[in-house]
């Protein structure tokens, strides 16, 4: 079932979202090389609380941190630790949920660390414009396959391939709720969008092969290939006129 948030619930998604959107811009300030995953996510961590939030991802079926960070060829959900250490010319993703006054707020981002090479710093901008370019098709009437098809047709044109396993959803009330967001489909397909509705959008596109495998600790997803990955991600509202990004 797609809920459709009256005007009071849109207020408190603009709260919970922009307040996803501060933790990303404040944690940015702090990222330098030679930090661990782990410190990023205590960082993280204690901005979310000071503003009266909490970290949806702790304890997110058993996920055991309160945000995502994922390097290079992990294309989502790594896991904080002290181990992973930030080093020249990482793709580092930190992907921020906020759970303020009931209400959940999405959004990640994909940082160069240092110098970057040429190859992995296209792969980033075109992840960028894939999600840029997807939420320009949303507006009431318009079909949740457009979306899909447009981050496709990007990517594909730059040789470049889209992970299917993983998708953006609904959101509000519940962390993941209806519909899916897939990042590949046809034109003119799926269900059709209406004011009110709030999901996220979030394209993890590879620099090779589109397959994707889960390690051993249940959560981390890696390229099969190897190959470096890249995502953004924004919670929108769909308006009258056309779209809201919550999470700018
Ligand atoms: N934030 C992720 C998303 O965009 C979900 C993370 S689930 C977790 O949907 F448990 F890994 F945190
Ligand atoms: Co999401
Ligand atoms: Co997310």
């Amino acid at each position: 079932m797609i809920t459709i948030k009256s005007q009071r619930e849109i207020e408190l998604m603009r709260a919970t979202s922009k307040l996803a959107a501060d933790t990303l811009r404040f944690i940015e300030t702090k990222l330098e090389i030679g930090m661990s995953t782990e410190q990023i996510n205590t960082l993280c961590h204690n901005y979310i609380i000071e503003h009266n939030a909490i970290p949806a991802p702790l304890n997110y079926h058993g996920f055991p941190k309160s945000v995502c960070t994922s390097l290079n060829e992990v294309i989502c959900h790594g896991i904080p630790n002290e181990k992973d250490i930030l080093k020249n010319g990482d793709l580092l993703n930190i992907d921020v949920t906020t759970i303020l006054n009931g209400f959940h707020g999405d959004t990640n981002k994909t940082f160069l660390i240092g110098d970057v090479s040429p190859e992995a710093k296209k792969l980033v901008l075109v992840t960028k414009k894939c999600l840029d370019e997807s939420i320009k098709v949303v507006r009431p009437g318009a079909k949740l396959g457009d979306i899909g098809a447009c981050i496709q047709e990007i990517a594909h044109g730059h040789g470049y391939s889209v992970v299917r396993e993983y998708c953006g959803h609904g959101i509000g009330r519940d962390f993941h709720e209806d519909p899916q967001v897939l990042h590949y489909g046809t034109k003119g397909t799926g269900v059709t969008l209406k004011e009110g509705m709030t999901f996220t959008i979030e394209p993890m596109i590879n620099l090779g092969e589109r397959h994707s495998k889960v390690l051993s600790d249940d959560w981390t997803v890696v390229t099969q290939d190897n190959s470096l990955s890249a995502q953004f991600e924004h919670t929108i509202l769909v308006t009258q006129s056309g779209v809201e990004i919550l999470t700018l």
